[in-house]
């Protein structure tokens, strides 16, 4: 017999302690592909140029009128948003500049208006600055103190007992919007404040966070795993029963699996209930079309009534399945994620421009109930060609089809996702720049370009679309999904190795009885990511 050697005991030993892997291990991009990531930068540069020229300073470019808009308290939202990107570009002089402006922002400005969003504002200027410190190298702890700048004016929202912070603070006077707060609003704040505790040695940031997520987690659910969209911070219980991973909820699942693998934290609430969550939706929510069999997940209303909807928020939700699918080694949810994912790229393969819309419906053989207006004789004639109609017709640069996508490539290596992200890519630079004005901006109606433009660059643009196509025909070496969590906003936070599981406690959260605590008016609006 032959002893083993001692590299194959290392091997072995390695192997065992090894954590789980998201990437497909030796990927790499086909030669053919690789002017793709060139073209994505290219169209970042000269997005950016036309950024500096009309709006420099401003939170969005209005590429038509050549000039800018404030809407995202006024601080330079795009520089910010851009940040991360450049880096990962090794767009040099233009982080540098970017450098030179973020340090100077004063957050104790007041925005116009007086009221800033305490989620878009973590998300991009928080998750922005922090994800900058760390792929400049730790190097400009600047970025640190502009993130606890606006953090610490962002954490008034938090209000006496209150697990649940307000969804809006009025930098004037630190006082917040008194309303109830969409989960999105209060789960998606973890990730950001976590990592803001890591760099200045403050709990206190991502105690409040992690707390309030908990606490919507450990609430009873019309659904196992699946939290309704609004809750009230005064009283802590939730104010309806409507499910979906759409706006308004979307990234508060998102972080419950993020969070867990961003912290390696052994408190199971977090994983449980996101496993929980995918469990209940594939039993509950799943459906197909009766038109090519696409796989879309619906939504379920206060009712208790499936709508047959989907949108392109929700689609972020094939990338994160799939994220989950392999730290939970769960090759169900890969599976189901992976026809999610070909569901929502279908939306944009059935358009004249090949760009998908903000929101769609299909029929199932459970129905075709939609909550809104019945579908007309044209929608019908477009869903018998193509499994889904279009109910919302504009495009406003949102990233979660091509997030997906991304996902979908780094994990399973399979060249079709290379072939969709390159037609997106082709059909921005031939329906997106507006023939008077410049740069990039948003499409009224993805079935008809004559349709028009939307005055509006938003900073997103930057900081996701133009970095997941870039990072999808990168070297997947680069921003590894095994070394990075992405916040929602597309910054790459850096991971810690991963564990060797995260199966959670194995068990799923069980049904508890579930009565909605409503409150009077209107339902908020949804924010824009
Ligand atoms: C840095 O910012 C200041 C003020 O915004 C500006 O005057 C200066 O030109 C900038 N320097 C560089 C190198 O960009
Ligand atoms: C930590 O941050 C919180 C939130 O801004 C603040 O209230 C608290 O004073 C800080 N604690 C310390 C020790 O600086
Ligand atoms: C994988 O996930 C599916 C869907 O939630 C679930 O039914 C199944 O039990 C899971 N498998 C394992 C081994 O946990
Ligand atoms: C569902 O389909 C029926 C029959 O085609 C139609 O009359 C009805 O208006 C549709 N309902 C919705 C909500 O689209």
């Amino acid at each position: 017999m032959r002893l083993p050697s001692i590299l194959t005991l290392l091997g072995l030993c390695s192997y065992a302690l090894a954590g789980v892997t998201v990437q497909k291990p030796g990927l790499a991009v086909p030669a053919k592909y690789k002017s793709n990531r060139d073209a994505a930068e290219k169209i970042f540069v000269t997005s950016y140029n036309a950024y500096k020229e009309f709006a420099f300073g401003h939170d969005e470019l209005l590429p038509i009128s050549k000039s800018f808009e404030d809407d995202l308290g006024g601080w330079g939202a795009s520089i910010v948003d851009a940040m991360s990107t450049m880096l990962v570009m090794g767009l040099d002089d233009l982080f540098n500049e970017a450098l030179n402006f973020s340090s100077q922002i004063d957050f104790n400005t007041i925005p116009a208006g007086g009221t800033v969003s305490v989620f878009e504002t973590t998300i991009r200027f928080v998750g922005g600055l922090l994800s900058s410190y760390e792929l400049s190298g730790e190097q400009h702890p600047i970025l640190v103190q502009k993130a606890k700048q606006v953090a610490d004016k962002l954490a008034f929202s938090y209000v006496g007992d209150n697990v649940i912070n307000f969804g809006h603070i009025d930098f004037s006077d630190n006082t917040p919007d008194i309303a109830v707060t969409n989960i999105a609003e209060a789960g998606t704040l973890s990730l950001e404040w976590f990592t803001l505790s890591k760099f200045t040695g403050n709990a206190t940031y991502g105690d409040l966070t992690s707390k309030a997520v908990e606490h919507i987690a450990n609430l009873a659910t019309p659904l196992p795993g699946l939290a309704p969209q609004l809750i009230d911070p005064t009283s802590g219980q939730f104010a309806d029963a409507y499910i979906t991973w759409g706006g308004g909820s979307d990234s508060y699942f998102e972080y419950l699996l993020k969070y867990a693998r961003l912290t390696n934290t052994n408190n199971n609430i977090f994983i449980d209930t996101w496993k929980t969550a995918v469990d209940s939706s594939i039993k509950n929510l799943l459906k197909t079309s009766t038109v090519g069999n696409h796989a879309y997940l619906a939504d379920r209303d206060d009712q208790g009534l499936i709508r047959h909807i989907g949108s392109h928020l929700a689609c972020f939700l094939a990338g994160n399945w799939l994220l989950g699918g392999h730290l939970l080694k769960n090759q169900t949810i890969i599976n189901i994620a992976l026809e999610l994912n070909d569901g929502c790229w279908n939306t944009y393969a059935g358009t004249a421009t090949g760009i998908g819309p903000e929101d769609f419906a299909f029929i199932s053989s459970d129905g075709n109930f939609t909550g809104g207006d019945a579908i007309t004789a044209d929608q019908l004639a477009f869903y018998n060609q193509h499994g889904y109609y279009i109910t919302s017709s504009d495009y406003i640069q949102r990233p979660e089809v091509l997030e997906s996508n991304f996902y979908a490539w780094r994990t399973t290596g399979d060249t079709k996702y290379l072939d969709r992200a390159a037609a997106a890519i082709a059909s921005f630079n031939k329906f997106l720049p507006p023939p008077d004005g410049v740069a990039f901006a948003c499409l009224n109606d993805v079935n008809d370009p004559a349709a028009g433009f939307i005055d509006l660059m938003e900073s997103f643009w930057f900081a996701e679309v133009l970095k997941y196509l870039y990072l999808t025909f990168d070297d997947p070496g680069h921003i590894s999904l095994d070394d990075y969590v992405f916040n929602t906003e597309c910054h790459p936070l850096k991971a810690p190795p991963a564990l060797n599981s995260y199966a959670g406690s194995g068990t799923l959260i069980p049904q508890k009885p579930f009565t909605p605590h409503p409150v009077g008016g209107p339902r908020p609006a949804i924010s824009p990511i």
